[in-house]
């Protein structure tokens, strides 16, 4: 890009009407945008295409003016596909670069363009649309790392492993369970995106400055031409708006923060002292120091990329908090927080995606270690409740006394001998030890949403019916 320190210094050629001398170097530096929001170049010329075309049909600019308009941003868009455009930081902004090249390439057609319209506008809608096919990706994203996880809980809806509370055993669950778990998490992450692709869907442009315009334009034609719902009802809300970006964000935190949760699993998980999984060599790296290691580097990283993406939303409700209605230059800032946290989103969704593809799980280990810490103690008070008619809090009491007995033994709850259970309670019969088994705890759990295998399997039917 051109840094505009060869130019001369000059009134800008756009808005220079009445000012006597160019904006200084820093000024120059802090006003420009283009450095960033250049990314927005295909959408701003399809909405001058529109915005053209539109003009042409209300007998605002002449047919042949908006030909030749069309034809120039056509032009231009594959000088910048191509890499051959040369961006001028005197210009600003991606707008006035592509307004002061098409006046280059046809002449006083150009200035023909900006009628009934106005950069304030014109950002908004550039940056919605940008904004609404990032929301786009990102649902696409989701629904195939949801169709990662829903092949992972069906290859392992019986596979048992510890259920956490505080990071201590509780209950023996499944790992096809767990895995639902994070398929409700991005399932509601991808409602939030649907909501807010709807949300959004209004189009902005013919608001103009902030008052509207008294040139006879058609807003819902271009709200169509633009694949828009239809136009928005408030132009001074319009320049003013940023909400579809802060919604953007917030969704993104969100699903950065459920990633974040999965990292942090993964990260545990795969120390030798868990040892659930085994990360594949494509998702994991080696220490430069120490050969028998082998690093969650993926997982880290997405956990991190996180507090960026938290950061990005921050950032930009603190831009926008203190703005009077309508435009101010404040709200240029929205788009480098939204293209980073974007970024990031992609990046984490997809690791994260081939990593639940790639890993291998230890179900030996996991069923070993669901059966260590008396996770089926509940098993037992419940069946002390269900066979011998005892009150729920005294066969917690009961089976309080036989976690401290085993404890003392140094041995598990289906290790104890029939006699020393009837000692503590003469209700218990042989067939308490049915119950305490991994297999039989998790088996008996077939309440809606519950950890039984079958009830499992009916969620993951009910999730690949909609994904
Ligand atoms: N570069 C500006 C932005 O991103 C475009 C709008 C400028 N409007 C204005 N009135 N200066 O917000």
């Amino acid at each position: 890009m051109a840094d505009g320190s060869s130019e001369t210094k000059s009134s800008n050629q756009m808005w220079g009407g009445r000012f006597a001398s160019g904006p200084d170097a820093i000024m120059e530096e802090i006003n420009a945008s283009i450095g960033f929001d250049k990314k927005l170049y295909a959408q701003d010329i399809r909405g001058s295409i529109a915005h053209a075309t539109m003009l042409a049909h209300q007998g605002i600019i002449s047919a042949e003016d908006k030909d030749k308009i069309v034809h120039g941003l056509d032009t231009i868009l594959s000088e910048i596909d191509s890499g051959a455009f040369d961006f001028s930081r005197r210009l600003e902004d991606i707008h006035m670069n592509i307004e002061a090249r098409l006046a280059a390439l046809i002449g006083p057609a150009a200035g023909r363009l900006h009628t009934a319209r106005s950069r304030n506008d014109q950002v908004a809608l550039d940056f919605r649309l940008w904004v609404k096919e990032e929301l786009q990706k990102t649902e696409k994203a989701l629904t195939g790392l949801i169709a990662a996880f829903l092949d992972r809980a069906e290859e392992h809806a019986e596979t048992v492993m510890p259920g956490f509370t505080h990071l201590q055993t509780a209950q023996p669950v499944t790992f096809g369970h767990h895995c639902m778990a994070y398929v409700e998490m991005f399932g509601r992450d991808r409602a939030r995106v649907r909501h807010a692709i709807e949300h959004m869907d209004e189009s902005p442009i013919g608001a103009a400055a902030l008052a509207g315009t008294g040139f006879p334009i058609d807003r819902h034609m271009t709200a169509k031409a633009l694949g828009f719902r239809e136009p928005t009802r408030n132009s001074i809300d319009t320049v003013s708006d940023r909400d579809f970006a802060l919604e953007f964000l917030s969704i993104a935190a969100i699903a950065a923060t459920h990633l974040s949760r999965l990292a942090e699993e993964i990260v545990i998980w795969s120390t030798p002292q868990f040892g659930f999984i085994r990360l594949s060599d494509a998702f994991s790296t080696g220490s430069s120091i120490m050969p028998q290691k082998k690093n969650p580097d993926a997982a880290e990283l997405v956990r991190a990329k996180t507090g960026r993406v938290n950061g990005s939303l921050v950032a930009l409700l603190t831009v926008m908090k203190g703005l009077p209605l309508a435009y101010s230059k404040d709200m240029q800032e929205d788009k480098e927080q939204v293209f980073d946290a974007a970024e990031s989103l992609e990046l984490a969704i997809a690791a994260m995606t081939g990593m639940i593809r790639d890993v291998t799980i230890r179900a030996d280990r996991m069923k070993a270690a669901a059966g260590s810490g008396y996770s089926t103690a509940t098993d037992l008070a419940d069946w002390l409740v269900r066979e011998a008619g005892l009150p729920f809090r005294d066969a917690h009491h009961v089976t309080g006394r036989v976690v401290a007995l085993a404890e003392q033994k140094g041995c598990d709850l289906a290790d104890l001998p029939l006699a020393e259970l009837q000692a503590i309670n003469s209700a218990i019969t042989d067939k308490v030890y049915g119950v305490l088994t991994v297999e039989a705890s998790v088996a008996s759990r077939t309440s809606f949403g519950g950890t039984a295998p079958s009830e499992v399997r009916k969620q993951i039917a009910w999730w690949r019916a909609r994904n």
